[in-house]
């Protein structure tokens, strides 16, 4: 194997040890402690256990968790209604509403619903739209963190070749934004499902961002060599050795994308504990402008 491996889960120890430390000085010095509200739709498993390292992260964090878990039959008024209520509620900085929603609801109207100060995800129009325009906001938590882990690795961003795989809300349009940022400068190329030849791109791309949600979207064939491969993917592969019967995996293909490539985040261990990072930062931020 040629390539380093991209540890998400030291920087992410590395990070929140200082969101940890800010927590405590902002309590000390201003007696306000970040409080997230969490809101499960539904009982989807990988949400489930998303939402339970969040909520964990939060409170090793010294973060108040507030955590509301609601059936996936709730009316969508009563959901907009709990929002509203996490919007008034002073002891709460950061809301996060858990996606995808269940079937039947409208998932832009709910996320419409969040107020844009407390909207620690970066979903809501207003910081999309901020962010899209270099204004300052709530970035949103996996391709802020996907910055992270490209700057870990040594690789100085500006001037290099981009390609993002996957034109999704949550990562591939927002992270496609953050690098061709002023402040960031790689030249960005976003392919998906309507690009005839992905490898035609990738081959000439220095960092690959792969988001598709589909495993083996990127092989190592599709790599120029030394190049850096950001794996965004979670799929769950029927595994009967494994006593969960499924395991993770990515979008990348790591075993011929780790032979060719300089580095390559794992799944899991790569990005995910930098997402739960970067909310955890969001939440703090949110905190600290409310008791300004
Ligand atoms: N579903 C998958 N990723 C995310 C995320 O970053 N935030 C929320 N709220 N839902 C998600």
């Amino acid at each position: 194997m040629a390539a380093e491996l991209i540890d998400g889960k030291k920087l992410a120890a590395e990070t929140r040890a200082q969101i940890a430390a800010a927590v405590a000085a902002l309590k000390a010095e201003k007696g306000v402690t970040p409080g997230l509200a969490v809101i499960l739709v539904g009982d989807n498993p990988a949400s489930v256990s998303y939402v339970t390292a969040k909520e964990k992260a939060c409170v090793a964090a010294g973060m108040n968790s507030r955590e509301i878990r609601l059936g996936a039959d709730v009316a969508e008024s009563d959901l907009l209604a709990e929002i509203a209520r996490l919007n008034a509620d002073p002891a709460i900085h950061g809301i996060l509403v858990q996606l995808p929603l269940p079937k039947g609801f409208d998932e832009k109207k709910v996320i419409d619903a969040i107020a844009p100060e407390k909207d620690v995800d970066g979903f809501t129009p207003v910081n999309v739209g901020k962010m899209l325009i270099g204004e300052e906001c709530f970035l949103p938590c996996t391709p802020h963190g996907i910055i992270k882990l490209i700057e870990v690795t040594g690789m100085k961003l500006a001037g290099k070749h981009a390609v993002v795989i996957g034109r999704s809300n949550i990562v591939g349009k927002p992270v496609a934004a953050l690098l061709s940022r002023k402040s960031v400068n790689a030249t960005v190329t976003l392919c998906h499902t309507g690009t005839p030849d992905v490898g035609a791109f990738t081959r000439q791309a220095d960092v690959v961002v792969v988001a598709a949600g589909r495993p083996n979207t990127l092989t190592g064939d599709m790599l120029k060599p030394g190049a850096v491969v950001i794996d965004v993917g979670v799929n769950r592969v029927p595994d009967a050795t494994n006593p969960k019967g499924y395991r993770l995996c990515g979008d990348a293909d790591f075993a011929s994308c780790s032979i060719v490539a300089s580095a390559i985040t794992p799944v899991p261990g790569g990005v995910g504990p930098m997402t739960i990072t970067m909310l955890l930062w969001n939440t703090l931020e949110a905190a600290r402008r409310a008791a300004k």
